[in-house]
């Protein structure tokens, strides 16, 4: 099956104003469906959750929608699907209620490749209790994160694994599921960092190992919010700071104060958009999945392009060749700063930003700083002349 790009960017009133994107690991656009799917739940009647009112049975219906939305995105159980502002958020509230049960003996494993958001609260709650932080480092060169890396700190001592599902800086999809199978013999959960991947592969949470599977749906068409998704079970069994008045059922029990309810709506909408992405049969999780492998095909066509394109100039260095990657690229022009390029690109309307993008340990593992480099991350929405346009532009700038 294959993606009918012209299609899918006619449903994105932002491409209209005929700026090249390439900014989507860092959020994508919007397609109007799910704008309007916000609007009209700010304008709907919406209380808070209840039974009693039709506005509050509105709320009740939009949050359970959204799970199941989830779950079928991402394969998991939809009691299982929590809500807050970020994965950053999230991912810090995870941190923290594991760590109640950490001792100072005990060790966290986090790797040099993550984002910061998959770094810092494991480091700072291990920290709280005088647990050990245990570093994974990857090839500086090739970008790869060999299993053996993270798999080599493991011990009977370990109580979390936080991993990356891809690299927001270089694109590097590590084998989580190897990685998991490795931790779970070991006795730790899995924690994976789902925010870069999830816009670029079908995914199955449980296929991965992951206990933990955060993304947020602003990285794949959605509104601005996060996700965390586990088994209601490994909920059920952890004690997350809350109010005394609100709900400790599972999910609720970790969603603070009152949810979005117009993102939420919203970010079904997003998923029944990527359902849609191609033609497809079958039930929403059927036809996510369709979608979600001629996306991946699609991608991957165009990146090759864009690959050899950027390899083809001569003053330009590419970060890092991982086997298995996200259609995301890293790349410096020599004697060019990265915000020289950056701005070149964006005054011939190509966005393409430079930075370290968070991922600030790997930049540095890299070599490159806290400046990073230019990143050129494709979307589903993502065409030839975008790809024509963004290696015109490096091509003068590099001149
Ligand atoms: C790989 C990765 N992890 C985590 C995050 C943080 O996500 P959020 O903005 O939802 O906290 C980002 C955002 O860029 C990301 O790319």
């Amino acid at each position: 099956m294959t993606v009918d790009v012209a299609a899918i960017r006619s449903g994105f009133p932002a491409l209209r104003l005929g700026v090249a994107h390439f900014d989507g690991p860092g959020g994508s656009q919007t397609p109007e469906c799910v704008a309007d799917a916000v609007a009209a739940t700010l304008v709907a009647g919406v209380a808070n959750r209840g039974t009693v009112t039709a506005a509050e049975r509105r709320a009740e219906d939009i949050v359970t929608g959204a799970r199941a939305a989830v779950a079928d995105l991402l394969g998991c159980q939809p009691g299982g699907v929590v809500f807050g502002r970020s994965m950053t958020q999230l991912t810090y509230d995870v941190a923290r209620a594991l760590a109640k049960e950490w001792q100072p003996s005990d060790e966290v494993v986090v790797t040099r490749l993550d984002h910061d958001g998959n770094i810092r609260p494991w480091v700072q709650a291990a920290e709280a209790v005088g647990a050990t932080v245990r570093w994974a480092e990857f090839d500086s060169d090739t970008a790869e994160l060999p299993v053996e890396a993270v798999t080599d700190l493991l011990s009977d001592r370990t109580r979390v694994v936080a991993v990356t599902g891809a690299s927001n800086l270089l694109g590097t999809r590590p084998d989580v599921a190897a990685i998991a199978r490795a931790a779970h013999d070991a006795g730790a959960l899995v924690y994976v960092d789902g925010v870069h991947l999830t816009p670029h592969a079908p995914i199955d949470v449980a296929a991965l190992g992951a206990d933990f599977f955060a993304c947020s749906p602003y990285k794949f068409f959605g509104p601005h919010h996060g996700v965390v998704v586990a088994d209601p079970a490994l909920l059920e069994s952890l004690r997350p700071d809350k109010l005394l008045p609100s709900s400790d059922a599972v999910p609720e029990r970790y969603e603070l104060g009152t949810l979005p309810y117009e993102l939420l709506a919203g970010t079904t909408a997003t998923v029944d958009f990527i359902a849609k992405l191609v033609p497809g049969d079958g039930n929403r999780r059927r036809r996510v999945l369709t979608s979600m492998a001629a996306v991946e095909e699609h991608e991957e066509k165009l990146f090759d392009r864009l690959l050899d394109g950027l390899a083809g100039i001569d003053a330009v260095t590419l970060h890092g060749s991982p086997a298995r990657r996200t259609p995301t690229a890293l790349f410096s022009v020599r004697d060019r700063n990265g915000r020289d390029v950056y701005e070149h690109l964006a005054s011939r309307g190509v966005n393409a930003p430079a930075s370290q993008f968070y991922a600030i340990e790997a930049s540095r593992w890299m070599g490159l700083g806290d400046e990073g480099a230019v990143r050129a991350g494709l979307a589903p929405y993502t065409n030839d002349e975008d790809i024509d346009r963004l290696l015109a532009g490096v091509a003068e700038v590099a001149r």
